[in-house]
């Protein structure tokens, strides 16, 4: 069961054009998301009530859409302005509407209580529109829970063995620096997720911007319902010898950072966005710093999809936590604070 009261992305800003109507399914209720004539998104029920046809496959006609197989119309609140043939309009014909906002370049559907959509809550990812990133934007399906997804990104352990050749200067050794200063550090428990600095210290080099040695800062933030931010600074080696109280008093050498979206289309499906690149400065490598991190990317959806086919042919089989996973149940503590807090009085009844 999935988190409702909270913001699913479901595109990037650019992936909704003035004229589409454009389909998106989010835990297997499917929606149609399309622009109204301000500019500004609307999100309906994409099944029209008379007879369950998708209004993805109908018109848009200035802010409604029309169902084309007998010619419903509908508001983007929702409700039918127009039955062919029929005068009187029941209340009860009516597609659901769903709170959607556009931010950081990028679209957000609410999915539980209206009443509760709070725009405050859009994770605050740095999109294409950021001026201070130079980021490529981009998105693929993994046939997989969301969950699994969402460990993935959770517990960079996995570094240096799925991604062992993308991300150069992920050996044994600093993975066991990361992790060292990850426990001495600890992570910090935010309202909606959990947040770790740490530092990857002593790289040789760097397959963003070459053999240049660097100390890294890492800040992880993972926020419900499934979002990663992670920025990585690179610093000349030693910059933790010669911090202030407030972290390091030197300008970092170089920049880069990565965000990365879960969105649950079904229990075994989900929509993953992402985006990476350097910070503006580097913008000249934008290309060259996305390719590595799309490749790694493209390692973490083969392992997830064969451990989601393998779970599914076993389905009573039980996982098992190690000192690794603790990221993972801070998280998840989080997760189910939040979800238990959806769950309707009767059910505590
Ligand atoms: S199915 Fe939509 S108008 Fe009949
Ligand atoms: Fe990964």
């Amino acid at each position: 069961m999935f988190l409702r009261n909270c913001w699913y992305m479901v595109g990037w800003a650019a992936d909704f054009s003035a004229d589409a109507i454009v389909p998106f399914t989010v835990m297997d209720e499917p929606l149609a998301i399309y622009r109204k004539s301000d500019g500004t998104l609307a999100a309906l029920e994409d099944r029209c009530p008379h007879r369950l046809v998708p209004l993805t496959v109908g018109r848009k006609e200035g802010d409604e859409l029309r169902c084309m197989y007998h010619g419903l119309k509908f508001a983007a609140d929702g409700r039918c302005t127009e039955i062919p043939g029929q005068e009187r309009i029941s209340a009860k014909v009516c597609v659901r509407a769903y709170p959607i906002e556009e931010r950081h370049g990028a679209a957000w559907v609410w999915m539980g209580d209206p009443q509760k959509a709070d725009a405050a809550l859009i994770p605050p990812i740095i999109g294409p529109d950021d001026a201070d990133w130079a980021m490529v934007c981009a998105s693929f399906d993994i046939d997989a829970n969301a969950e699994l997804i969402s460990d993935n990104l959770l517990d960079l352990s996995h570094a240096p063995f799925v991604h062992e050749s993308t991300f150069g200067g992920s050996n044994m050794k600093s993975l066991k620096l990361m992790k060292e200063s990850e426990t001495k550090r600890g992570m910090a428990v935010l309202e909606r997720g959990v947040q770790a600095d740490r530092w990857h210290a002593g790289r040789q080099s760097n397959p963003y911007f070459g053999e240049v040695p660097s100390d890294d800062r890492v800040v992880s933030t993972f926020l419900v319902p499934g979002v990663f931010i992670l920025t990585i600074h690179s610093y000349a080696p030693g910059v933790q010898e010669r911090m202030g109280s407030d972290g390091p008093v030197e300008a970092p050498i170089f920049a880069r950072c990565t965000n990365q979206m879960i969105t649950p289309v079904s229990a075994t499906k989900s929509k993953f966005f992402y985006n990476f690149g350097p910070w503006a400065k580097g913008a000249d490598l934008k290309a060259h710093c996305f390719g590595i991190a799309d490749a790694a990317f493209q390692e973490d959806k083969f392992i997830i999809e064969a451990q989601q086919d393998l779970i599914g042919r076993s389905p009573d089989s039980k996982m098992i936590m190690l000192a690794m996973d603790a990221p993972v149940l801070r998280y998840n503590e989080i997760y189910d604070r939040l979800r238990s807090a959806e769950q309707p009085v009767n059910q505590a009844a």
